[in-house]
C-alpha cells in the first residue's frame, strides 16, 4: 500500500499542516518524523458554525483532526514533554483528543527535549553566534542524541533510571552552561520537573516503528509528515543556519523506523512565493514594498514565535534542488492567493555565481550568488473560490505550469486559501 511522505520544498511554513490535514481524509496513519516544538502547522477547518476553527500544532501530527487516524510521533522527533502536555490540553479543550486516546502513539525512542536544552539553546542565542533558533531547545536535544547522551521518552517509565541518563547529559552540559554565567539544574530538578505528566505520556508511548509497520503491511494508508523544510536539513540546507534534523524524505525512514519501500511518493510543498525564518542568505529575499505586500497579504508571522517571516520571489533552482535531495513525485504550490494583486512576479530560474551562470542552486555559494530573474504578468481576479486549475486566471495557471515545468514535477494539488476546502485537487495521492 502506498505511504506518502509530504515535504518541505523550501525553509518551512510551506503549508504542510493545511495538506496534511486535507490528505489524512484518505489516510489511515500519520507519522510525524523529524524535528520538534520548533514546527508550528496550521489547520484551518469548518466548525458547526458556518466559520473555520484555526488549530495549530507543534508535536501532534497534523492528521489529529480526524477521528478515525492513528498519529504517531516518531522516533526521529525531539519532544518537550512539558510542551506536548500543555498541546494536549489544548487539543483536550478543543474536543479534538480525549485523555488516554491511544490513537496518539508516542515513540518510545523519540528523544526528549529536557529544561538544560531550552536553556542552552536559549544562552546561545543571546550570543554572537546566534543563528535565529526557535529557542524550543531543538539543537541541544539533537546533540546530545548524536553524541549518546540522549535521553528517550521511553526512560519516562522508569524515573530513577532516567535520573541517572540525565545526570550523565548535566555532566557534559555543565561546563558550557556555567561558561554562560547560568547554574546547571540538578538531575533531581529536571525529573521533578517533569514528573506532573509523566503518568499522562507513559499512557500512550509505544513502539512506533512496530505500530507504522503493522499498518503497512495491514495494507493501510500512511501519511510521513515532514517538519520545517529541505533548506534547513542539517545535511542538505544552507548550513549552518538550519535546524538539526533530517527534514528532508529520507528523514521519513530512519524518524519513522521504515525502510524505504514503505514509501511510494514523496509530495513537495512549495509556496508560490517564498519565506525564511531566522538567520541565513536568501537572495531572492525582497526587502522593500513587494515584500511587505507579501508579508501582509500572506499574514507571514511565525506560528511558533510570531517573527515576521522574511519574504521573496520563489527561487526555481531551489525547488530544483528540493526535487533531486527528496526524490520529488509530485509538488503541491500553496498560497497562490496571495500572488493576486501584485503587477508582476519576478521568478528566480538561475544564479549568477563566480563560476559562471548556474540553474542549480550554488548551495555553498547562497551568500554571494546573484539570482537571474525572468518578469512574468501578475493577474487582479481573485482565486479564493477556484475549484479546478480551469478555473484560475489564465495568467495564475501559466504560473503554475512554469513552476511545474521547470522543476520537472507533475503538480498534484493548488492551495488557494488557507482552510481545508481553498483547494484545487489535480492527482490522487493515494492512487
Ligand atoms: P507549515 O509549517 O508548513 O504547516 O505552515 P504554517 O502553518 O507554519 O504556515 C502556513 C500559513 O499559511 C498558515 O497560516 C496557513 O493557515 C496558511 N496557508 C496555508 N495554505 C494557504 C493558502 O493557500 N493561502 C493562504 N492565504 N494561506 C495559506
Ligand atoms: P515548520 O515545520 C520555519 C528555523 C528557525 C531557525 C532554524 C533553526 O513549521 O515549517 P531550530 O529552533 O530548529 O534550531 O531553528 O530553523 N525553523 C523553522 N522555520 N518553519 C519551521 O517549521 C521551522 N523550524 C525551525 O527559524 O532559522
Ligand atoms: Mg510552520
Amino acid at each position: 500500500m502506498p505511504g506518502v511522505t509530504i515535504v518541505g520544498a523550501q525553509w518551512g511554513d510551506e503549508g504542510k499542516g493545511k495538506i496534511v490535514d486535507l490528505l489524512t481524509e484518505g489516510a489511515d496513519l500519520v507519522v510525524r518524523y523529524a524535528g520538534g516544538p520548533n514546527a508550528g502547522h496550521t489547520l484551518v477547518i469548518p466548525n458547526k458554525t458556518g466559520g473555520h476553527d484555526k488549530i495549530v500544532v507543534r508535536l501532534v501530527p497534523s492528521g489529529i483532526l480526524w477521528p478515525e487516524t492513528v498519529c504517531v510521533l516518531g522516533n526521529g522527533m525531539v519532544v518537550d514533554p512539558l510542551a506536548l502536555s500543555k498541546e494536549l490540553d489544548e487539543l483536550v479543550g478543543k474536543g479534538v483528543w480525549t485523555e488516554g486516546d491511544k490513537r496518539l502513539v508516542l515513540s518510545d525512542r523519540a528523544h526528549m527535549i529536557l529544561p538544560y536544552h531550552l536553556l542552552v539553546d536559549g544562552l546561545r542565542e543571546k550570543g554572537q553566534f546566534a543563528v535565529g533558533t526557535t529557542k524550543r531547545g531543538i539543537g541541544p536535544a539533537y546533540e546530545d542524541k548524536a553524541r549518546r547522551n540522549g535521553v528517550h521518552l521511553g526512560a519516562l517509565r522508569d524515573l530513577a533510571r532516567m535520573e541517572r541518563h540525565v545526570a550523565r547529559a548535566l555532566d557534559a552540559w555543565a561546563p558550557t552552561i556555567r561558561a554562560m554565567g547560568e547554574t546547571p539544574p540538578t538531575p533531581a530538578d529536571v525529573v521533578a520537573a517533569i514528573r506532573p505528566v509523566v503518568d499522562r505520556l507513559v499512557n500512550l508511548l509505544d513502539d512506533g516503528s512496530r505500530v507504522v509497520d503493522d499498518g503497512i503491511r495491514g495494507g493501510k494508508k500512511v501519511i510521513f509528515e515532514g517538519a520545517q523544510g529541505t533548506l534547513l536539513d542539517v545535511d542538505h540546507g544552507t548550513y549552518p543556519y538550519v535546524t538539526s534534523s533530517s527534514a528532508t524524505s529520507g528523514g521519513a525512514c530512519t524518524g519513522a523506523g521504515v525502510g524505504p519501500t514503505a514509501i511510494s511518493r514523496v509530495v513537495g510543498i512549495t509556496k508560490a512565493y517564498l519565506t525564511r525564518v531566522g538567520g541565513g542568505p536568501f537572495p531572492t529575499e525582497l526587502n522593500d514594498e513587494t515584500g511587505e505586500t507579501l508579508r501582509r497579504n500572506g499574514g507571514e508571522f511565525g506560528a511558533v514565535t510570531g517573527r515576521p517571516r522574511r519574504c521573496g520571489w520563489i527561487d526555481l533552482p531551489a525547488l530544483r534542488y528540493a526535487r533531486r535531495v527528496n526524490g520529488l513525485t509530485d509538488l503541491i504550490v500553496t498560497k497562490l492567493d496571495v500572488l493576486t494583486g501584485l503587477p508582476h512576479i519576478d521568478v528566480c530560474v538561475a544564479y549568477d555565481t563566480p563560476h559562471g551562470r548556474v540553474r542549480d542552486l550554488p548551495i555553498n555559494d547562497l551568500d554571494v550568488a546573484k539570482p537571474v530573474y525572468e518578469r512574468m504578468p501578475g493577474w487582479t481576479e481573485r482565486v479564493e473560490t477556484a475549484r479546478s486549475l480551469g478555473e484560475l486566471p489564465e495568467k495564475a495557471r501559466a504560473y503554475i505550469e512554469r513552476i511545474a515545468r521547470e522543476v520537472e514535477v507533475p503538480i498534484a494539488m493548488v492551495s488557494v486559501g488557507p482552510q481545508r476546502e481553498a483547494t484545487i485537487p489535480v492527482r490522487n495521492l493515494f492512487a
